[in-house]
């Protein structure tokens, strides 16, 4: 059977950069933005762009495409390439499958509420909500969480994730050129002009109250971009959660972007399409993110709502300050469609990329035909989103974030950049990254990629293990909270953990047959 391949090479570029623009440029970004102090985060932001975000951006088109020339779409395969003198590597690779998986499962049950919310929107439904607490009633309401003051039961949170799933599962069914592809390159320009419609709309409300001329948007500008108090960047907490937003935003150390390198040429360009697809994204955050949420935010809320942004999450943003802020303007329903529209498609582009993974393994390692291996994803992962549908107030959502954001991306990346480095070794690697290229990396990202990269990587990792990953794993507190986990939820998390390690296992073990198969037919 033929490799799939995408039809060219702005389609790769839309896709990836679909891949990596999604809720985490317009909900996490102004979040970690004005926790961690405004313009003290922008510097390790950037710092952290260029020495993690492109590397492991390189990196991973690099080691996709070369993978992809061996018939490997997914990380076991194209780890066994780079290194097939070790047995075990394949099942590192393991992450990059079961990390997407894992991911997706949480992410196309709240894509579904942002269908849902466009629609609400448009035809009014949270209208006679004038305050955050009526805000969140609503969205408790109807994740059936807390009351039935606007929605009898779960049944339209039910319907809008089918239809969700539905569209991602067919998406992914067109395969490579037909579905992804086609979607991005319609969703993205769309994604655009309603991104900068919201912005000129923030831009236009200047001092909206006129009793409050410094709660403008001009301030909240000044926020992000005015020179920080350089005592923040003293603290290493704003330093992780900068690398910890680079690498959520570019979609990098999840295995997806691994994946889809995998179906280009040897002649295809990795080093300009990679930078193509990162600068892309931070252009969606760092210009647009940054200038809807947080600015909206003061101009109507004041240095209050700034607070607001930080303390209540990105849930909290998305559905409660912004929709509440966005209904105090002129046409606030067409703007409440064109928020909730922009991120569903932010979602969409993000979660088709989440499913090709899984997808691609059971075709390539399995030689299922794309129609079987779609339908056993579908019906595997329906069944797991129902964790975290049913069991949201349990914590099953933060549990199942918490392991695969915190601590599988930044492990796969890790595995990704010394294979590349060291194993594959950078002189074989710098050439493969230049084959094909259209333009020359600066040398000096052979030593950040060598010994840079790798570094910041453990870095974090051994921050993160002192101080959240031990006190989590050992139950001592809930997976974003600083207190115990509540006795209620006890459960719930345990049987989450349970279930993520069987996961893990039912993919080694596939990974580990198709091993010894392949072993036998050589053989034979
Ligand atoms: N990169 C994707 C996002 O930002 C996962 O949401």
């Amino acid at each position: 059977m033929a490799r799939e391949r995408w039809g060219s090479r702005i389609g790769i570029v839309m896709a990836v950069a679909g891949s990596a623009i999604g809720l985490g440029n317009f909900l996490r970004f102004p979040v970690q933005a004005a926790q961690n102090g405004g313009g003290a985060f922008m510097i390790p932001y950037f710092v952290a762009l260029l020495l993690l975000g492109l590397p492991l951006m390189w990196v991973e088109w690099t080691v996709g495409r070369f993978g992809g020339g061996f018939g490997h779409s997914t990380a076991p395969g194209v780890f066994h390439t780079l290194w097939n003198k070790n047995r075990f590597i394949k099942y590192f690779g393991v992450i990059g499958i079961f990390g997407p998986i894992v991911i997706y499962i949480y992410y196309v049950y709240i894509e579904s509420w942002l269908l849902g919310y466009s629609l609400f929107a448009l035809s009014g439904a949270y209208a006679k909500c004038a305050d955050e607490r009526s805000m969140a009633a609503f969205l408790h309401s109807y994740q059936g969480v807390a009351n039935n003051e606007f929605f009898s039961g779960m049944g339209a949170a039910y319907w809008f994730f089918l239809l969700t799933f539905g569209m991602n599962a067919l998406v992914v069914y067109f395969g490579i050129q037909g579905g992804i592809e086609t979607v991005c390159k319609w969703g993205l320009p769309i994604l655009f002009l309603l991104a900068i419609a919201l912005a000129v709309r923030v831009f236009a409300l200047g001092a909206p109250d006129p009793a409050r001329p410094d709660w403008n948007v001009a301030n909240g500008l000044g926020f992000l971009w005015n020179p920080p108090d350089w005592r923040a960047l003293t603290d290493a907490k704003v330093w992780l959660a900068a690398a910890g937003q680079i690498f959520f935003t570019l979609s990098v150390g999840i295995g997806v972007i691994l994946t889809y390198a995998s179906y280009l040429t040897k002649k295809d360009d990795v080093a300009l399409s990679g930078l193509s697809a990162a600068m892309t994204n931070e252009v969606a955050e760092v210009i647009l993110g940054g200038s809807i949420v947080i600015p909206a935010a003061l101009a109507f809320l004041g240095p209050d709502g700034i607070a607001k942004v930080a303390t209540g999450g990105s849930f909290n943003l998305g559905f409660v300050t912004m929709p509440l802020v966005l209904q105090k303007t002129a046409m606030g329903n067409i703007f409440g469609f064109c928020w909730f529209a922009l991120l569903f498609i932010a979602g969409i582009t993000s979660s088709v990329s989440l499913a090709q993974p899984a997808v691609a393994f059971l075709e390539d390692e399995f030689g299922f035909t794309k129609k079987k291996a779609v339908l056993i994803f579908a019906l595997g992962t329906f069944v797991l989103c129902h964790g975290p549908i049913l069991f949201l107030e349990h914590g099953v959502l933060d549990e199942l974030d918490f392991w695969a954001v915190n601590f599988c991306l930044v492990f796969f990346a890790l595995v990704e950049a010394l294979l590349f480095a060291w194993v594959f070794g950078i002189e074989g690697a710098w050439t493969e990254l230049h084959v094909g290229s259209d333009i020359s990396i600066p040398r000096f990202y052979r030593f950040i990629i060598k010994y840079i990269t790798p570094a910041f990587l453990v870095a974090i990792l051994g921050y993160w293990l002192y101080q959240d990953g031990i006190d989590v794993l050992l139950l001592k507190r809930g997976a974003y909270s600083a207190g115990p986990i509540a006795p209620a939820d006890l459960p719930y998390v345990i049987g989450t953990r349970i279930l993520l390690l069987a996961l893990f296992a039912f993919l080694a073990v596939c990974v580990w047959i198709v091993w010894r198969r392949r072993a036998k037919e050589t053989a034979a």
